[in-house]
């Protein structure tokens, strides 16, 4: 499948200079969505996962659909104000703006494998922070998932320690 043909590219959005990758006409086709999670799945698989974190909010539509099938757990990594318990946070730069990223803190055990899971990554920041949190509670990160890589924006500089998958990839 070409997966690019579902990813539609919006200029100058959220803010002047940014080319969008909008991923909602895959997440609207049954048949190209069902694919994408089922090649993420397959690489959970491979790497052990026995959870899945995922950041708001796009992280959770692919992230979910991964650990149902597995049958573990999924764990939100939350903006600020939006999880009710005690939590564990990091700030980090965006492509655009920045942010606070949160955790539950009793959410993820000691040495459990963590595979983290989002849409796109592109400075890196958001799987950074992540990573962070992860590790703070405990966590073994045993890989990183997107569905889109911006490779110009050098995210994996940040993921040089991990397994690393994307299904898509723009320079
Ligand atoms: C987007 C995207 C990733 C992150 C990637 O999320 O879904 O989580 O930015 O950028 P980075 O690699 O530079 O950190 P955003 O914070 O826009 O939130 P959303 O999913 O709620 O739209
Ligand atoms: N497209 C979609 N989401 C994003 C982008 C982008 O270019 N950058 C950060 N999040």
């Amino acid at each position: 499948m070409n997966y690019k043909d579902y990813i539609a590219d919006i200029p100058d959005f959220p803010q002047e200079g940014i080319l969008f990758r909008d991923i909602t006409p895959l997440m609207a086709d049954g048949e190209a969505f069902h694919q994408a999670c089922d090649e993420m799945i397959a690489f959970a698989r491979k790497v052990g996962a026995e959870v899945i974190v995922g950041p708001e909010s796009r992280g959770f539509i692919f992230g979910c659909p991964v650990a149902y099938e597995l049958g573990i757990g999924f764990i939100p990594v939350r903006k600020p104000g939006k999880l009710p318990r005690e939590t564990v946070s990091v700030s980090y730069d965006l492509e655009y703006g920045s942010n606070e990223l949160h955790v539950h803190k009793d959410s993820i055990k000691k040495g459990q494998k963590v595979l983290i899971i989002d849409d796109l990554l592109a400075t890196g920041g958001t799987v950074d922070a992540t990573i962070q949190i992860v590790q703070e509670l405990g966590g073994e990160v045993v890989g990183c998932g997107f569905l889109i890589e911006l490779e110009g924006l050098q995210g994996r500089e940040h993921l040089k320690d991990y397994e690393v998958f994307s299904l898509i990839s723009y320079k």
